[in-house]
């Protein structure tokens, strides 16, 4: 029988089928450059059917970017609310943008452990998380099948090991993460930490010697996830696992917040009482999901009043045109290119021009590791932690294994190094890895 292992990632997704001889990675998406790795992106047109994946980012793009949005206050029909054992009826009002071809869900897998999130109107039709969660699940099962040419009625989902540093969300996240596979039709889903299921897989795969202390260090989109083994055999022992929420879209946000936010009025000042512009339309820049939501009257209003008298009107059309021509995204996705090139360079460059906005932001490594200094502590303390709960001291630690899109960053594999001394650091394959050990561990772990 074929053992399926899905990783459901924060950024990416992969699948894995494991026949009890060897494991291989299916091709998910075929607008994808890799086509084993479907970008966990959902898009849902106005009319139409559901994409998820590469196509869903071009069509939002293709759609989205640069139109304006218009936003109009609709009515939602009437409600009734108690107040004092007295009933008062209402009509209730939500702002629509009218203009909106579709919606893109990016990241979805980190909003499971906010608790804000309950449900969202989707043109007309209301989605729990949980069912947004699901559909997308749906459609990374749906390629699944298409790649393997039959039905899959079994398979392994990873899970981080923690979504969230408080225990009562973090436990709610995981009961969603596990309310939304339930919903995709398949009669058996088990759940497995993702940096466990890395460590089968290169237990496997490198034939490591019993009684090797191993680490995996899993640094993705959305969390940092860390599993301490020991190898046996084909198998393994797990002594400690760990995690923290941090991820590739928190140092995104960090370059948002040091290098490019004040390109677009943070740190101007209305003339003449030389006051900031509220905090509450800046904190809004930390994510393009975020950006969209100043979109709306009473914002815009701020926006346009301080572009009309502050100090900076350059960076306040800037902002003005990021907001309403929709170019939120399209920014992320520019401070993630850079991002990724300092991994290997030593400075790269945010570019965006489009409508007032004119950005060409230098930043260097040493500038992205001073802005996310807090971030790399975070991870340290995680692993020596994790090491701690082992049993162990970090010198006994003979191997780390990296994997996860965020593991290549510099500055966090020079921590590893200095926190265990004595281990070699091995990248195993970044986005393959903890499906191929789902598959595996699936056949072999009960
Ligand atoms: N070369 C690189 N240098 C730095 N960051 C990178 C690099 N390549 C990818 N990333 C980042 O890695 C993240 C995606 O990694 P990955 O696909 O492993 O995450 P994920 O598995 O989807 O998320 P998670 O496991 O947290 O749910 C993104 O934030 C991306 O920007
Ligand atoms: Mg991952």
């Amino acid at each position: 029988m074929l053992s399926i292992g899905i990783d459901f990632g924060t950024s990416n997704s992969s699948v894995a089928v494991y026949d009890g001889q060897t494991v291989k990675l299916l091709e998910l998406d075929t607008h994808a450059k890799d086509r084993r790795v479907m970008r966990s992106l959902l898009y849902i047109p106005r009319d139409g059917e559901i994409v998820a994946g590469q196509r869903a980012l071009d069509l939002y793009t293709e759609q989205n970017t640069g139109r304006e949005v218009k936003m109009e206050r609709h009515s939602l029909g009437e409600i009734t609310m108690t107040f004092s054992e007295m009933e008062v009826v209402k009509e209730a009002y939500a702002m629509v943008d009218v203009n909106e071809p579709g919606r893109l869900f990016q990241s979805l897998k980190r909003f499971l452990a906010m608790t804000s999130f309950k449900k969202t109107d989707v043109f007309g039709t209301e989605y729990s998380l949980e069912e947004l969660v699901a559909t997308l699940a749906q459609q990374i099962l749906r390629a699944a099948e298409a790649a393997l040419g039959s039905k899959i009625s079994s398979l392994v989902v990873g899970r981080p090991v923690r979504f969230d540093d408080d225990d009562e969300k973090d436990q709610s996240a995981l009961a969603k993460l596990k309310d939304a596979w339930g919903r995709v039709g398949v009669d058996e889903v088990r759940f497995m930490e993702e940096p466990v299921a890395a460590a089968h897989h290169h237990a496997a795969e490198a034939r490591l010697v019993t009684g090797t202390r191993f680490l995996v260090f899993d640094f993705g989109g959305g969390t940092l996830d860390i599993t301490v083994a020991e190898a046996r055999g084909d198998s393994i022992d797990v002594l400690a696992t760990g995690g923290v929420p941090i991820g590739g879209d928190l140092l995104d946000s960090r370059i948002m917040e040091t290098r490019i936010a004040p390109q677009f009025g943070r740190g101007a000042h209305y003339e003449p009482e030389g006051l900031p512009v509220p905090s509450h339309i800046l904190s809004r820049l930390r994510t393009w999901q975020t950006i969209v939501e100043l979109n709306r009257p009473d914002r815009l209003e701020i926006i346009r009043d301080a572009r009309r008298r502050s100090d900076s009107p350059r960076e306040l059309a800037a902002l003005e045109s990021l907001v309403t021509r929709n170019h939120g995204l399209e920014l992320f996705r520019a401070i993630e290119r850079a991002k990724i090139a300092l991994s290997d360079e030593e400075q790269a460059e945010v570019r965006l021009q489009a409508d007032d906005i004119d950005l060409a932001e230098g930043i260097t490594r040493d500038e992205f590791e001073a802005a996310i200094g807090a971030q790399v502590n975070s991870s340290r303390v995680c692993v020596l932690d994790a090491v701690r709960q082992a049993g162990l001291e970090p010198e006994e630690i003979a191997l780390v294994i990296t994997t996860g899109g965020s593991s290549l960053i510099p500055v966090f594999r020079n921590a590893l190094r200095e926190a265990l001394p004595n281990a070699k650091l091995t990248a195993a394959g970044t986005f393959t890895s903890v499906a191929a050990g789902l598959a595996l561990a699936g056949g072999t772990v009960k």
